[in-house]
């Protein structure tokens, strides 16, 4: 007889096994000539990633990928946002340059209008004309027939979350929160969009000395954990920690069952400042092969069964410049398009999972012996 608490094991771990976060590159070159942009849609073909995030989605670029099965998340830069606010047309001529000629040939199905808007450092506050530019894109895209491209915007975690750590008590940063998240997320959910976030443990680690390296490094170790003294959760890596705060905040406006993607993590090879050891490339392989075995073990984060849906790493290149960029290295490729890391072999696994499907297997044939 099969008892029911192993048949319900058996469905979860089916269940568990079958959907993990897909994980997906940024791609920040702000020039498409080079490389030319065939080169990067088959790399990333080559490198299994399922999805890339284009920061500048040039046509040529958005083309390059309509001969594959690469989903596309598109975009737009922060000064374009008032314009789409204030007028319907400059909206719809957006849609007409980067999605109507290319699409559904190339796969576009996500589409963030500006970057950390409420980032305290940017020199101009567009987070007025957020939401109304989101809305006329929304409107331009149904008034096209196309109704499976989310719009949606993205946050950076230490701009709109007050803490990490306990993630129980993490919130949304006020006024912001009621201001600006708030009515976002009832547009995502009105609009079955995504919430879109960047996530960085190296920022929080580099601002926390007492942090363990191991706990950012997804690095099995007895001491490498930290309990959350309310829900007793106990979080064995930095990045399902802050993911769960983010869970969080969001449940606490009353927004759970909105997708959660990050849309950009990842650990520099390179650092600008001095002070920034971290900044190495054996920490960053460590960091990248940690994050694609936590995502392939299943989407659930401590809180959350179906935990985050999708994370982007950053990035797939090294290059200079960018805001993101001062100085750090960031890329999986160097400049010149060489894997800096041997990461490849997991991003394409699977042999993985029918590994622990046989040892289920053979725990099922025992427990069924036990009780025969
Ligand atoms: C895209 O996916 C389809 C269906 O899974 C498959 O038949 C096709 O070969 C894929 N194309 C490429 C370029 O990988
Ligand atoms: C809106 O944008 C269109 C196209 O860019 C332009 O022709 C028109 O004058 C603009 N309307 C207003 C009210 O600014
Ligand atoms: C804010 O933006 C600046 C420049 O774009 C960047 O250097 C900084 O890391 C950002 N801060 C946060 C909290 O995202």
């Amino acid at each position: 007889m099969i008892s029911f608490p192993f048949l319900s094991l058996l469905l979860s771990f089916l269940h568990f096994t079958s959907s993990h976060p897909s994980i997906g590159i940024t791609y920040s070159v702000p020039s498409t000539t080079v490389p030319p942009p065939d080169k990067i849609s088959s790399t990333i073909s080559t490198l299994k990633f399922t999805s890339v995030r284009l920061s500048h989605p040039e046509p040529s670029l958005i083309k390059a990928f309509s001969s594959t099965n690469t989903s596309l998340f598109l975009c737009i830069s922060n000064p374009l946002i008032p314009a789409l606010a204030s007028n319907r047309s400059v909206a719809l001529g957006w849609l007409r340059r980067h999605v109507l000629p290319f699409y559904p040939s190339s796969k576009i199905s996500l589409i963030s209008v500006g970057n950390t808007v409420l980032n305290s450092t940017n020199v101009e506050d567009f987070s007025p004309f957020l939401l109304p530019a989101m809305r006329n894109l929304h409107r331009g895209l149904r008034e096209n027939g196309i109704d499976k491209i989310g719009i949606s915007t993205t946050f950076a975690f230490f701009s709109a979350i007050t803490t990490a750590f306990p993630p129980s008590s993490a919130m949304f940063k006020q006024s912001s929160g009621d201001v600006i998240i708030k009515p976002v997320l009832q547009f995502l959910e009105q609009t079955n969009s995504c919430f879109l976030i960047n996530l960085y443990p190296y920022n929080l680690f580099h601002l926390n000395s007492e942090i363990p390296i191991g706990f950012a490094l997804f690095q099995d170790n007895p001491f490498n954990f930290r309990d959350d003294p309310v829900t007793g959760i106990r979080y064995f890596n930095l990045f399902a920690m802050m993911a769960d705060a983010v869970l969080t905040s969001m449940k606490a406006m009353g927004y759970e069952n909105i997708p959660v993607i990050v849309a950009e993590t990842g650990w520099p090879s390179s650092g600008s400042e001095a002070g920034e050891v971290e900044a190495n490339g054996v920490y960053a392989e460590m960091y990248l092969k940690g994050l694609v075995r936590h995502l392939k073990a299943g989407a659930a984060t401590p809180l959350k069964k179906n935990g985050v849906t999708g994370v982007y790493i950053y990035e797939l290149t090294d290059h200079y410049g960018g805001s993101n960029e001062r100085g750090r290295k960031w890329g999986i490729l160097s400049e010149n398009m060489k894997m800096k890391y041997n990461l490849d072999m997991e991003l394409s696994s699977g042999a993985k999972n029918c590994g622990s499907m046989w040892i289920f297997l053979v725990a099922f044939w025992f427990s069924n012996w036990l009780q025969g």
